[in-house]
């Protein structure tokens, strides 16, 4: 745990950085949410400072909304590219997102998990967590071996991706299951902030069970959640891990 955001956020921008720098060619899983805004954007700042050559890099998005291509609003390819993707140099053939707009939903969703497993597996999967516990779009009750597929979003989490610009955000996405999510090598949750204090708590704490789809998290054996001093408020044991001494232990 860290004390503010700014410091959970730049530690997760660090731990992106490195596993970049020592692993050139990474396969990244990613995630959306206003918590990654200013993740991406430390990384962003960092990897163009030290010239970090990311041509080599492939990224999988954990979900889209379906029915939503990139011009959408709503659209995560769209996110991507704001706050990473242009910035950062990455090109579409090297960035995946699962395409809400397709006509065959189910063959997408196959093909989602096939190209996982072409690329090599996830070496570091990011993840936010919702208000709910779901990660990626993996809403209470998702198995805990579930693969890429259609979810139907809950009424809460619709309402909590509401944008007011543009409304209330669609009832269906494709997202990486959580079996999909467990392979992954390393996992790195970020939660930020006094609202998620409670969800945080019975994801770490509580025993895992699919009403929480984050404590399926407990299950993996290289899983870092980094919080701030506000997410972390409900937890019985949490260390604080002082920002220039304790940072590079953590690190891969
Ligand atoms: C969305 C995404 C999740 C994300 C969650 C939390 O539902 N599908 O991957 O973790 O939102 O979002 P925020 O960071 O805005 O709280």
């Amino acid at each position: 745990m860290r004390e503010t955001a700014e410091q959970a956020e730049l530690f997760t921008a660090k731990l992106l950085l490195k596993t970049v720098q020592t692993l050139p060619d990474a396969v990244l899983g990613l995630a959306t949410g206003r918590t990654m805004e200013p993740v991406y954007r430390a990384f962003v700042e960092l990897a163009c400072l030290r010239s970090v050559n990311t041509t080599s890099l492939t990224t999988f998005n954990l979900d889209e909304y379906v029915g939503v291509n990139s011009e959408h609003p709503f659209s995560f390819r769209r996110y991507m590219d704001t706050h990473l993707f242009l910035p950062l140099g990455v090109n579409s053939a090297q960035s995946h997102i699962p395409d809400g707009g397709a006509h065959d939903l189910q063959s997408e969703c196959a093909a989602y998990e096939q190209k996982i497993k072409e690329a090599g597996g996830i070496d570091l999967q990011l993840l936010g967590i919702g208000m709910n516990g779901h990660i990626g779009f993996n809403e209470p009750g998702a198995p805990f071996d579930s693969r890429t597929r259609v979810e139907s979003l809950t009424p809460e989490t619709q309402r909590d991706n509401t944008d007011p610009r543009h409304g209330s955000a669609p009832s269906h996405a494709i997202t990486m299951g959580i079996g999909t999510i467990l392979d992954a090598r390393r996992c790195v949750l970020l939660a930020t902030g006094s609202r998620k204090a409670k969800i945080v708590a019975r994801a770490v704490e509580g025993p895992p069970c699919d009403s929480i789809p984050a404590s399926a998290l407990q299950r993996h054996p290289h899983c870092l959640v980094v919080l701030d001093a506000d997410a972390a408020a409900e937890l019985a044991r949490a260390r604080v891990v002082p920002a220039a001494k304790g940072q590079d232990s953590l690190l891969p």
